[in-house]
Parts: C-alpha cells; sequence; structure tokens
C-alpha cells in the first residue's frame, strides 16, 4: 500500500492524518465522523465552540455540503486555492456537529497540494482539518514541525503524511505559509474574517463591489478565534528594529537591524518580496523559537512590515503572537 492509500483507510477507519497542504500543515479527520473529529479537539487542545474547515476535492463535491450564491461562485473561481469561504450548511449535510460546533454555516475550501487532494480523492470523504499545531501554537509548514508537535507522544492515532509526493513540485508545501483567507458570506455585506494570501483588494475585484473587514479590532468574529495565537515559547517584540544582547531577530527588507553584538537574525524577504515573506514567517518562527531556547534567548524582536495587501496577514499574525494575554 502506497502512503496515500493507507492514509485514506486510516481516514476511513476514523484515525487522523498530518495532511500537507499549500498554506499550512492540516489535522485532518472524516468531517463525516463526529467521534474521529472529536479526537482532533482533544489533541490540539482545541475549545470545542471553535468551528473547523471542511476541505473537500471539488465544487461538486462543495455544492453537496454548502449552499452556494452567486457571490460565493466567483470567489470558488480562486479553488483550488488558499481561500476558505463561510456559507449556509446545505440541510441534511453529512457533516458532523462537532465541526461546525452546532452553527448552521459552515467553513469550506480546496486545497491547491498535489497530496491533499489525492487523500481527499482517494477516501472520497470531506475532511475537517485546522492546522496541525497545538491550540495557540505556531502554525506548522513543514513535516518536521508536526512531527515535533504530534509525532513523539506515543500518539499511534496520526499518521503524518510527508510532503512531497513523486515529482509534483509544483504544489511544494506550505508554498504560500500562512492559513487561508477566511471570508463570510452569510452576511449582507461579504466580510473578512482572517487575511491570507489572498488578499482584500483581490476579492473586492472578483466580486465587484467593496467587502467589509471583520478582522481589524480584537472583538472575536470567528467564533472561538482567541486574539492570541501563533505563539512561540519564546517571547515577541513586534515593530521594532532594535535587538539587544540575548535577543534573536527576525528582519525584512535591506534595511537590516541595529545589531552590533553579532545577534542571530534571519531575514524574512532581503527583497521586501511579500509572499517570499508570508512563505518564510512560521518556518523562521520557529527557527528562531529553537536558536532561543536552546541558547537561553529571552526574546524574538521583528522589524516593521508593510501594512497592506498580504502584509495584512503576517502582520495580523504577529499582532497575534506577540499578544500576552
Ligand atoms: O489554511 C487553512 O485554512 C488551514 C489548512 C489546514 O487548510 N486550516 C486552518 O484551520 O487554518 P484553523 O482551524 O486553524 O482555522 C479555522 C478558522 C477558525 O478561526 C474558525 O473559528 C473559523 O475558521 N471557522 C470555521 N468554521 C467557521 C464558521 N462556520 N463560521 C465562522 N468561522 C469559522
Ligand atoms: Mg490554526
Amino acid at each position: 500500500m502506497n502512503i496515500i492509500d493507507q492514509a485514506s483507510e486510516a481516514i476511513k477507519q476514523g484515525r487522523l492524518v498530518a495532511m500537507p497542504t499549500e498554506t499550512v500543515y492540516g489535522l485532518a479527520a472524516n468531517a463525516e465522523d463526529d467521534y474521529a473529529c472529536h479526537k482532533i479537539f482533544a489533541l490540539k487542545n482545541r475549545p470545542t465552540k471553535n468551528p473547523l474547515i471542511v476541505h473537500v476535492a471539488s465544487f461538486i463535491q462543495a455544492q453537496e455540503i454548502a449552499i452556494f450564491n452567486e457571490d460565493a461562485r466567483l470567489i470558488a473561481s480562486l479553488w483550488p486555492g488558499p481561500i476558505t469561504m463561510v456559507l449556509p450548511k446545505k440541510p441534511g449535510a453529512a457533516i458532523a456537529d462537532s465541526v461546525t460546533a452546532g452553527l448552521d454555516t459552515v467553513a469550506i475550501r480546496i486545497p491547491a497540494h498535489q497530496i491533499a487532494l489525492k487523500l481527499l480523492n482517494q477516501c472520497g470523504k470531506p475532511l475537517a482539518a485546522p492546522s496541525a499545531n497545538p491550540s495557540g501554537r505556531l502554525s506548522p509548514t513543514s513535516f518536521q514541525h508536526v512531527e515535533i508537535y504530534f509525532g513523539n507522544n506515543n500518539n499511534d492515532d496520526v499518521l503524518i503524511l510527508p510532503d512531497t509526493y513523486g515529482n509534483h513540485a509544483k504544489y511544494e508545501t506550505s508554498q504560500y505559509g500562512l492559513e487561508s483567507t477566511i471570508i463570510d458570506l452569510t452576511t449582507n455585506t461579504p466580510t473578512i474574517l482572517r487575511y491570507g494570501f489572498i488578499t482584500p483588494n483581490l476579492i473586492e475585484s472578483i466580486l465587484g463591489k467593496s467587502i467589509a473587514h471583520g478582522t481589524s479590532s480584537k472583538e472575536i468574529k470567528a467564533p472561538g478565534m482567541a486574539f492570541k495565537h501563533y505563539s512561540p515559547v519564546t517571547s515577541i517584540t513586534i515593530n521594532s528594529n532594535h535587538i539587544e544582547e540575548g535577543e534573536v531577530g527576525l528582519e525584512f527588507g535591506h534595511n537590516s537591524m541595529v545589531n552590533n553584538k553579532g545577534s542571530y537574525t534571519l531575514n524574512l524577504s532581503k527583497n521586501g518580496d511579500m509572499a517570499e515573506a508570508a512563505h518564510n514567517l512560521f518556518k523562521m518562527l520557529h527557527q528562531l523559537d529553537s536558536y532561543a531556547i536552546t541558547n537561553n534567548m529571552t526574546k524574538i524582536v521583528v522589524a516593521k512590515i508593510p501594512n497592506e495587501g498580504i502584509g495584512l496577514a503576517i502582520n495580523d499574525r504577529l499582532d497575534r503572537a506577540a499578544e500576552t494575554t
């Protein structure tokens, strides 16, 4: 049996599979199996009021689960891809109650990653999958990240898929490196609930109208989405260009940090390329965090990132990572 067959069997048996996607790694279960989906909440220590994203293989399968209005059909032109829509759940859809946290809406997307799509096609089930990290921690963008979180705790229940398969380099793992953009289409005005690689401007140009932003305040819009999120173990300071002894740095662009003491720093993108910066964000935060822990360093200092386009998503993740409560 190849690894996709094994993963497909695991899903059908109610086990969990960590699957690579183009955004971040997901911790997947059969979205029709309530018992299996409860395991996701337990393993992540995720509040059960925080609903999960359902991943499907095709638009036809998506239509069995959610009701698509005209706006939703337009946005579906971005699928497969890093955008999730919140839509009315279709009456009678076979999605487990734990997945939607009892809501009558459902969050759904088609991922653009060869391995995720192979698994979805092979098992024939919709897959509920949040990011494959313990609640509140940094999102995983590689096999190794997931293995550190869930591979080593005598957990026979999680099968971790590799991030590459054959020669499909086109959809490299975590190509985008940030969770999908979430747009709520159940409100009068479509509302962005989470920024991502697909920007508000792109969505507005596809819909031909303005959308609302539900992410800018600390108010909780997506249920269960606490403000503090995506945190390294080491504390983090943002919008700074000053690094002290005992600190590590995350730079952006040509202007490097004031760094006389030869501190350890990484650069999100020397050329100021926002897509490259997004791709590197979690990867470098993981690296800096383990370096800081190993070397008893106290803080990760992050440079200022332009707050537009993909920068909205990068700053959203950094704001949440830096929150202390
Ligand atoms: O890129 C991604 O979206 C990744 C990969 C694995 O696909 N998944 C991901 O899932 O980031 P997660 O669970 O970490 O984030 C899902 C977000 C949560 O903030 C949740 O509250 C929101 O989606 N959500 C899910 N269902 C919802 C609904 N019916 N209404 C509003 N928000 C919802
Ligand atoms: Mg997450």
